[in-house]
C-alpha cells in the first residue's frame, strides 16, 4: 500500500490488517492485505470516492465484496465485481447484475450474456482473454428495476477506479442506463451510438463507444445490425488508441 492509499484508508478508519498468505514456492509468509474492506454505511459519498481512488485491484475487489454503502447490499446475493483480464485492452459496461449473475458471482452470465459473448467472439475476443466486464452497479437491484440515481452514486467510484486501473484502449458501453452515467447525458443509446465518445479519467482520455444492450437485442433482433457497425467502430478505434 502506498502513503495515498494509506492516508485515504486511516482517513476512512479502515485499517489494513495481516494476513497469511502462500507465496509461490516457498514457505507461507505474512502480507499486510485488506482482508475488512467494507465500507461503513455512514461513509459520505466525497470520502468513500477519495479512499477508492487510491485502491488497487485487490483493495478494490475486498472494497466491494464488503460494500455497504447503499440498500443493496441487503437484498444482494453477493457483489459483482467483474471479469477478465486486469491488462484487458476492452473493456465492456453494463447496467447491473440480473438474477444470475447475483447467484453467480460473474457479469452477463444469462441469456444477455450469452449473446454478448457471441458478439465478442464475432470480433474474434474472449471474455476470459481480451475483455474486462463490468457493470455500473456491482449489486442486483431487485426484481430487475432500473438502477436509482443514488445507487449510481454511490458506486461510480469503483467503476471509474476500475477503468482508472485497467486503463483499456477502447470502452464499449452497452443499453441506455450505462451510457447515460458514464457520459452524464440524458440522451437515448439511438442519438449516442454510431460515434466515438471520449472518457477522460486522470490524464487519460479513453474512447468510449455506446451500443444496444444485449438482453434489448433479444427482443429486437433488427437492431443487430446497428450493434455490430458499433462493434466494428470500437474496434477500429481500439486499434488506433494501439499506436
Ligand atoms: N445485464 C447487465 O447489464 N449486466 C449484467 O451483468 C447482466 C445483465
Amino acid at each position: 500500500m502506498n502513503e495515498s492509499q494509506r492516508r485515504a484508508w486511516e482517513a476512512l478508519g479502515l485499517g489494513p490488517v495481516w494476513r497469511l498468505r502462500e507465496r509461490a514456492g516457498g514457505p507461507v509468509a505474512p502480507v499486510q492485505v485488506p482482508v475488512e474492506a467494507a465500507l461503513p454505511r455512514e461513509v459520505p459519498i466525497a470520502a468513500q470516492a477519495v479512499a477508492v481512488a487510491a485502491m488497487d485491484w485487490a483493495q478494490l475487489r475486498a472494497a466491494v465484496a464488503g460494500c455497504r454503502a447503499c440498500a443493496l447490499c441487503e437484498t444482494r446475493t453477493r457483489a459483482v465485481f467483474g471479469v477478465g483480464p486486469e491488462h484487458a485492452s476492452w473493456m465492456v459496461i453494463g447496467e447491473a447484475p440480473g438474477a444470475e449473475e447475483d447467484r453467480r458471482g460473474e457479469p452477463f452470465v444469462g441469456n444477455a450474456g450469452r449473446l454478448l459473448d457471441q458478439m465478442l467472439a464475432a470480433l474474434g475476443l474472449g471474455r476470459e482473454r481480451d475483455v474486462f466486464i463490468a457493470n455500473v452497479l456491482k449489486c442486483r437491484p431487485p426484481n430487475n428495476r432500473d438502477p436509482s440515481p443514488d445507487e449510481i452514486r454511490h458506486c461510480e467510484p469503483y467503476l471509474a477506479r476500475q477503468i482508472e486501473l485497467l486503463s483499456p484502449r477502447v470502452i464499449v458501453v452497452v443499453g441506455r442506463i450505462a451510457a447515460q452515467a458514464l457520459l452524464r447525458t440524458e440522451a437515448s443509446v439511438a442519438s449516442l451510438r454510431g460515434r466515438v465518445h471520449r472518457y477522460t479519467i486522470g490524464a487519460r482520455t479513453i474512447p468510449l463507444v455506446v451500443t444496444y444492450h444485449p438482453a434489448y437485442l433479444l427482443r429486437s433482433p433488427a437492431d443487430k445490425a446497428r450493434a455490430w457497425a458499433d462493434l466494428c467502430l470500437a474496434r477500429a478505434a481500439h486499434d488506433e488508441a494501439g499506436g
